[in-house]
């Protein structure tokens, strides 16, 4: 017998692919706590991504690759525990994979066991084909991610747009076709030029999701704090910010610290 947390209609992979065979376009966000994957759920997001980006956006680091499995799991959990409808993706962080693929499944079952998520998401093609085929084997769904992969970042020296270069591009689409005959359920396509993701989209079956990626792939996803503007310098082209929270968040706490200051906060309402 199965328990239901809810009756709310799950999205799941199959979900996705129906909706990218109809053209209707996919919504992903990343989220790494509770309070905000609830909001992001309850707004009726399809996939939430429990991104390594919680390596920068949490915890201030300059990269990705400092977040460990351990961290991932923690902020997966709360995710997992928040949301009723959407498909909760979780990053591999960097070290739980590249070395074989037998680390790669214990590393997706410690996620799939502990945090209760639904697939999980790894950085690359064909180097990593031995990881992804052996989760797929367990039977856990997996989403690939090309172009600029940030866990490489050493390697690229810099956060520019991948694939200008004709020989990169082939590179790119062999590997995305490589992905999905593997079985992989999407594919989350960062900063490339909007012809070769439209050229990804149209030649795979699979749902292709961008970032940085142009107006005609399948989907797009971003990062929440970026959207919500929480942080204030990461301004490249492909965000579109919906909200200034930094400078929101920043003039209430002063509100609030003046009001304590001048004994103003809490008034005779306020107490017991
Ligand atoms: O970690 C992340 O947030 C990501 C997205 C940028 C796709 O991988």
């Amino acid at each position: 017998m199965s328990v239901h947390k809810t009756t709310a209609k799950r999205v799941t992979t199959h979900v996705l692919q129906a909706m990218k065979e109809r053209g209707e376009k996919i919504s992903m966000l990343t989220a790494y706590d509770y309070s905000m994957a609830s909001v992001i759920d309850d707004a009726g997001i399809d996939v939430i991504l429990v991104g390594d980006s919680a390596s920068n956006v949490m915890a201030g680091h300059e990269t990705t690759l400092p977040i460990t499995l351990d961290q991932m799991i923690y902020h997966a959990s709360s995710v997992v525990r928040a949301v009723n409808r959407s498909l909760v993706v979780v990053d591999l962080p960097f070290g739980a994979y590249q070395s074989n693929s037998k680390k790669a499944l214990a590393s997706t079952i410690r996620i799939m066991k502990e945090s209760g998520a639904h697939a999980v998401k790894l950085e690359g093609g064909k180097e990593i084909q031995g990881s992804v085929r052996r989760i797929l084997s367990a039977g856990v769904p997996v989403m690939g991610h090309l172009g600029l992969t940030p866990q490489s970042i050493y390697k690229f020296g810099t956060y520019t747009v991948r694939a200008k270069e004709e020989e990169e591009a082939e590179r790119l689409v062999n590997d995305a076709q490589l992905l999905e005959s593997l079985g992989c359920f999407a594919i989350v396509l960062e900063k490339i030029p909007a012809e070769l993701g439209k050229r990804v989209a149209e030649t795979l079956h699979i749902p292709i999701i961008g970032i940085g990626a142009g107006k005609y792939v399948d989907g797009q996803v971003l990062v929440s704090h970026d959207l919500l503007g929480i942080s204030k310098e990461f301004q490249p082209r492909f965000l579109r910010r919906y909200l200034n929270l930094y400078d929101d968040i920043k003039g209430a706490v002063s509100r609030y610290i003046e009001d304590v200051k001048s004994n103003d906060f809490p008034n005779e309402k306020e107490q017991y």
